[in-house]
């Protein structure tokens, strides 16, 4: 037994306890590929055949691989081995790659893979972000004094992403309120019920903005957008909202301005993040990520993938549809405009 390694060290010039340590350390996942394969076999289950299969011979190699890497002398067929077992990796982390986004697409219809998939992204920056953004606390601040939680008004979230809204207003009680919340993007929903975990009166639900809702018409008191709309590819949303919205009803929306200046919102964050001190450690590494993911919206934008409104815009459409605008202030350090408007009724 020693003189096997002995021959392997002179053999190939490694470092003799560096290859016992990966010989033995592959013992233990050597054998359960091995009965996995196995049992897989016996099911007739062929993905998990080849996975086994792969995973098996990747542990069988795993030292000699490092043999490859690191010694001399080795004989030719180590090439191939090396590279058969890296293009089937590569081959199978594609294979599940691709079939992950066909799931999607046929979950979530044909164009919106990529969006669903780039929110999804966001969420890890964003959701972090937010909890210290002083400016989002002061908006989420406004839009609970608009509302009236005396009443148990019936309300719809529409992009709720990380459920932050929600947070702030069970800290702050919504009486008999409830709460629907949608988004569609899974990542964002996940971290939203978990932020509202045991909340009952909040609703989440996986939903595309861009298709018809499914409530009936008239169902709302209230609708909350909050940057959203320029994600949105179609305008038919307005008309959407003012379906199931009740007649007298108060629609919430806030859009980034056109000429939006994301680092004049990013200075007060920084004022909060800077008191967190060194637990913000974790959060800076994610900062250069979401102004990558900006510049990708800033990018749809110009292609007109992603849409942007003017405040004039805004307040024509909304006046075309139906709706009388009550209020439009600026918000988030003053780069968004907060609108409230009211679904006339007609008689
Ligand atoms: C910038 S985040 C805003 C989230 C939340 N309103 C807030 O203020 O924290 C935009 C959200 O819109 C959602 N969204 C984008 N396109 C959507 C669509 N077509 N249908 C539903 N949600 C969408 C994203 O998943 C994301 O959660």
């Amino acid at each position: 037994m020693f003189d096997f390694f002995f021959d392997i060290q002179k053999k190939y010039n490694v470092n003799i306890y560096v290859f016992c340590l990966i010989f033995f350390l592959s013992i233990i996942p050597f054998w359960l590929s091995f009965f996995k394969l196995i049992s897989s076999l016996r099911k007739g289950d062929i993905k998990k055949i080849i996975f086994w299969t792969v995973t098996l011979g990747f542990v069988y190699f795993a030292p000699y691989l490092y043999i490859y890497l690191f010694g001399e002398n080795f004989p030719f067929w180590f090439h191939f081995v090396f590279w058969g077992l890296i293009i089937v990796l590569i081959y199978t982390l594609i294979k599940k790659i691709a079939n992950k986004l066909n799931a999607i697409k046929t979950d979530q219809g044909k164009n919106n893979w990529k969006d669903f998939f780039f929110w999804d992204l966001y969420s890890y920056p964003y959701n972090k972000l937010i909890t210290f953004s002083t400016p989002h606390r002061e908006l989420f601040n406004e839009v609970y004094q608009i509302l009236n939680f005396e009443k148990d008004e019936y309300i719809l979230d529409a992009g709720c992403g990380g459920g932050h809204l929600e947070d702030f207003f069970i800290r702050k009680g919504i009486g008999d309120a409830k709460i629907e919340a949608i988004d569609f993007s899974k990542k964002m929903l996940k971290d939203a019920r978990t932020r509202c975990h045991g909340f009952p009166r909040i609703n989440f639900n996986q939903l595309d903005l861009n298709k018809k809702l499914p409530y009936i018409d008239k169902s709302f008191d209230v609708i909350i957008c909050i940057s959203v709309l320029f994600a949105i590819s179609s305008q038919e949303i307005f008309e959407e909202f003012y379906r199931i919205l009740k007649s007298e009803g108060k629609l919430i929306l806030v859009e980034p301005k056109p000429d939006f200046n994301g680092k004049k919102l990013w200075d007060p964050q920084k004022m909060g993040l800077k008191k967190l001190k060194y637990k913000a450690i974790k959060i800076y590494p994610l900062i250069p990520l979401i102004i990558f993911l900006n510049k990708i919206i800033d990018f749809k934008q110009r292609r007109d993938y992603y849409q942007q409104f003017s405040l004039n815009g805004l307040k024509e459409i909304l006046d075309r549809i139906g709706f009388e605008i009550k209020i439009t202030k600026l918000v988030l350090a003053d780069q968004d405009w907060l609108i409230l408007a009211i679904k006339k009724s007609i008689i």
